[in-house]
């Protein structure tokens, strides 16, 4: 058998890791064959609730797992670890602006910038699911001078994974062959769904639908609004679709895409879209190799250049209220 991988894993008591936990385990990101070890982080408050993931995950008698870590010390938990899905976050609570809610987050990310700095293997790959998501990866970034840039991104993926289902019922067409689209930005209602290279089986999706008026003000929106409708209908936010979301992401980043294009929340270096450098913004990507790559040279027409510079405006004053700079 292959050595074990580690996987550090935070807010492993919360609702997304309590589906995400049970398909890393299964073996969804890495394969079959690859035995992993769990590095379970949460707050100490969480610990109770921890320990009863804990026992679920030890009645599940996975084969893939050799050894499940729980802690609420991020040093521990990021120790040599393979792969890092950062999910934990403060959530907005009662009367909190929205600067309060990005200083608490950017506090919690750069204790964990530092122990990821301290702790983490060089070629570790870090998905930030915790939102604000973008944000939150370039604070830990910031605080994790002597780990790889290149190497954190956040989650577009759900957004992306929202856009293809949309389009793919709209045009009647199957969501595996729809190829070239992209969400670009922040992951927030700002984010933008671009289908203006989007194809199926040969043809333009937009052709296929042949409403620009239903892309504009109608799947935009509601990609871009999908998340509070999830929890308007469901009175909970949306974790397992957020799980699977994450386990695309880096299951494609280990082991390519083929081609096919997929978004990530890269860090940017001012060199591509006129987007400049200094955030960790959607872009669209291929993967092979363990390595991703942006996809360079798409046209931007008008319209996608006024919405691109949006979610980026967005991402800076962000980037302004966590980091100051
Ligand atoms: P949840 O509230 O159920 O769980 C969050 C967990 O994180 C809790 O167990 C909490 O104790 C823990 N936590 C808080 N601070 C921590 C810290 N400093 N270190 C370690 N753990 C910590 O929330 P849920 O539903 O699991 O969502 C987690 C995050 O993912 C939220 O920020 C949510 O907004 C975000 N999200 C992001 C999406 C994306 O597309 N990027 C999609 C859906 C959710």
């Amino acid at each position: 058998t292959l050595p074990a991988k580690r996987i550090a894993i935070t807010g492993a008591a919360g609702q997304i890791c309590y589906s995400l936990l049970f398909r890393i385990a299964k073996g969804d990101v890495y394969g079959p064959d690859q035995p992993v070890i769990l590095q379970l982080l949460d707050i100490p408050q969480a610990m109770g609730a921890l320990k009863g993931v804990l026992m679920e995950l030890e009645d599940c008698a996975f084969p893939l797992v050799e050894e499940i870590i729980a802690t609420d010390d991020p040093v521990e938990a990021f120790k040599d670890a393979d792969a890092l899905f950062l999910v934990g976050s403060r959530p907005r609570s009662k009367g909190m602006e929205r600067a309060d809610l990005l200083a608490v987050n950017a506090e919690i990310f750069k204790v964990q910038g530092k122990a990821l700095n301290d702790a983490a293997k060089r070629d570790a790959k870090v998905i930030v699911v915790g939102n604000p998501a973008n944000t939150n990866a370039l604070t830990l970034a910031e605080h994790a001078p002597d780990f790889p840039r290149e190497n954190i991104t956040a989650m577009l993926r759900l957004d992306h994974n929202r856009f293809l289902s949309q389009m793919a019922a709209k045009a009647g067409i199957a969501v595996r062959d729809i190829e070239k689209a992209v969400v670009w930005g922040n992951h927030s209602p700002t984010m933008f769904p671009d289908w203006s290279n989007t194809v199926a089986n040969g043809k333009k999706v937009a052709d296929i639908v042949d409403d620009e008026t239903w892309y504009r003000d109608t799947l935009i929106p509601t990609v871009g609004k999908r998340g509070a409708a999830i929890i308007e209908a469901r009175g909970a936010s949306s974790a397992a679709s957020a799980a699977s979301a994450a386990i695309d992401h880096m299951h494609d980043w280990i082991n390519g895409t083929d081609g096919k294009w997929v978004s990530m929340g890269i860090p940017t270096d001012g060199t591509a879209y006129g987007i400049p450098e200094g955030l960790i913004c959607g872009m669209p990507v291929t993967c092979e190799g363990g390595k991703y790559k942006l996809v360079e040279g798409i046209e931007i027409d008008d319209y996608a250049r006024k919405m691109i510079d949006l979610s980026v405006e967005e991402l800076k004053e962000e980037r302004q209220a966590a980091l100051g700079k």
